[in-house]
């Protein structure tokens, strides 16, 4: 490994999957260019996708199990890759083994304990169609998609925010308990107070910072409208009026407080838990959840990449971007703007189709590679 070398570009040269959903065995090697992989229905495109985003912390964009992952028949799995970023050439990989729970993480053969090491060398942004409804879907999937874009720039918000959510899921059960042990439900209290705020700060400070880029960098002319983002939620509003030791213990207190409240309403009623994110079409001045299907795609994928930006801007290396289906409701205008948009970020780009012709416009900065199909399992001659 050499030293870091900030602004170097971050590229995926090779991919090899094995046992992975419903590829026994594929090897892909790539120019370091932005990536097209085209075929028909069902042939493996997606699951490609999914195997890249294993490459992160989490459990990869289907948020699947890993023996759902592992190939029909077998029991494990591996997903390796080799990256050529801020470090030089290294090779990271990830799998499954039956009989072993959890997942393993290799980094140039050496096993780790977590897969928090990943992000060392490759950061992942992705927009799959399951987003599309982020903007009318539940409070949750807005707090799980703002999660994630804080994890991208900051490693450590995926322990943070376990942490929380297993002091509240601790509180809650405690609260149905008779005679609770009230020194128990006291520093449960205190953690979920100190971890709840340190989760809405981060969330805090990753909003502020992406709504001074979405301000300054450019939209492709107006293809991707800009947004205005902010945290609406009782931590978040606390934290707009004092500082974060307070909040704490304005949270410890209420929290105290509502002990019956929420014993019987069966779950803690305040909290970075109950946290929405909002967005607006800033221009229309519209919320994003009343904009047409088209302008909450072209929305949600500028957020996208304007979060490339800032991790390019925070870490000193361009993550890599999944975006599954993306052309899929973009017009002519808006995949041209997408092309610049990419090239002019500097990133990698891994995306799909059925066929390669909404892709057109990448002409020299993206390479178009075709899954060819697998047969069924019961096809073939009589
Ligand atoms: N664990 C598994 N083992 C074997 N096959 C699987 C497994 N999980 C999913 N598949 C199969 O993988 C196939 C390819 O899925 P994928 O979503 O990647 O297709 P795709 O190329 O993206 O298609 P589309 O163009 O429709 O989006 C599906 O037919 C699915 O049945
Ligand atoms: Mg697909």
């Amino acid at each position: 490994m050499t030293d870091f070398r900030p602004e170097a570009k971050v590229r995926v040269s090779h991919l090899r999957l094995s046992d992975f959903r419903n590829h026994a065995d594929l090897a892909l090697d790539f120019s370091g260019r932005s990536v097209v992989l085209v075929g028909q229905n069902g042939v493996g495109k997606t699951n490609v996708l999914e195997a890249l985003s294993l490459l992160a912390p989490g459990r990869g964009f289907r948020r699947a199990t890993l023996a759902e992952m592992a190939r029909l028949g077998t029991g494990g799995f591996s997903v390796l890759a080799e990256v050529e970023g801020a470090f030089g050439a290294v090779r990271i990989g990830t799998g499954s083994v039956p009989g072993e729970p959890g997942r393993r993480v290799l980094v140039d053969g050496e096993p780790q304990k977590g897969s928090e090491r990943l992000s060392d060398h490759l950061r992942l942004i992705w927009l799959i169609p399951a987003m599309d409804g982020l903007f009318i879907g539940s409070a949750g999937d807005r707090r799980r998609f703002l999660d994630r874009l804080v994890l991208a720039v900051d490693p450590a918000h995926g322990r943070r925010v376990s942490a929380y959510e297993q002091a509240v899921a601790s509180r809650n059960r405690l609260l149905e308990t008779r005679d609770a042990d009230m020194a128990w439900l006291d520093a449960i209290e205190t953690e979920i107070a100190t971890t709840g705020v340190a989760v809405a700060a981060a969330r805090r400070e990753t909003v502020h910072c992406l709504t001074r880029l979405i301000e300054t960098r450019p939209d492709g002319d107006g293809a991707f409208p800009r947004a205005t983002v902010q945290l609406a939620g009782d931590v978040d509003t606390a934290l707009d009026e004092a500082p974060a030791a307070d909040v704490e213990d304005w949270l410890r207190a209420d929290l105290r407080a509502g002990r019956s409240r929420d014993r019987a309403a069966g779950r803690t009623l305040v909290g970075a838990h109950r946290s929405d994110l909002s967005v607006r079409h800033a221009e229309k001045n519209m919320p994003a959840s009343a904009s047409s299907t088209g302008e909450q795609k072209a929305l949600l994928t500028g957020l996208v990449l304007a979060q490339a930006a800032l991790v390019t801007e925070l870490t000193g290396s361009p993550p890599v971007l999944l975006l599954d289906e993306v052309a899929a409701h973009l017009d002519a205008r808006r995949r041209r703007a997408l092309v610049d948009l990419i090239a002019a970020l500097g990133v990698q780009a891994f995306m799909t189709g059925t066929d390669a012709a909404p892709f057109e416009g990448f002409s020299g900065e993206a390479e178009i590679i075709v899954i060819p199909d697998v047969p069924a399992p019961n096809s073939g001659e009589f």
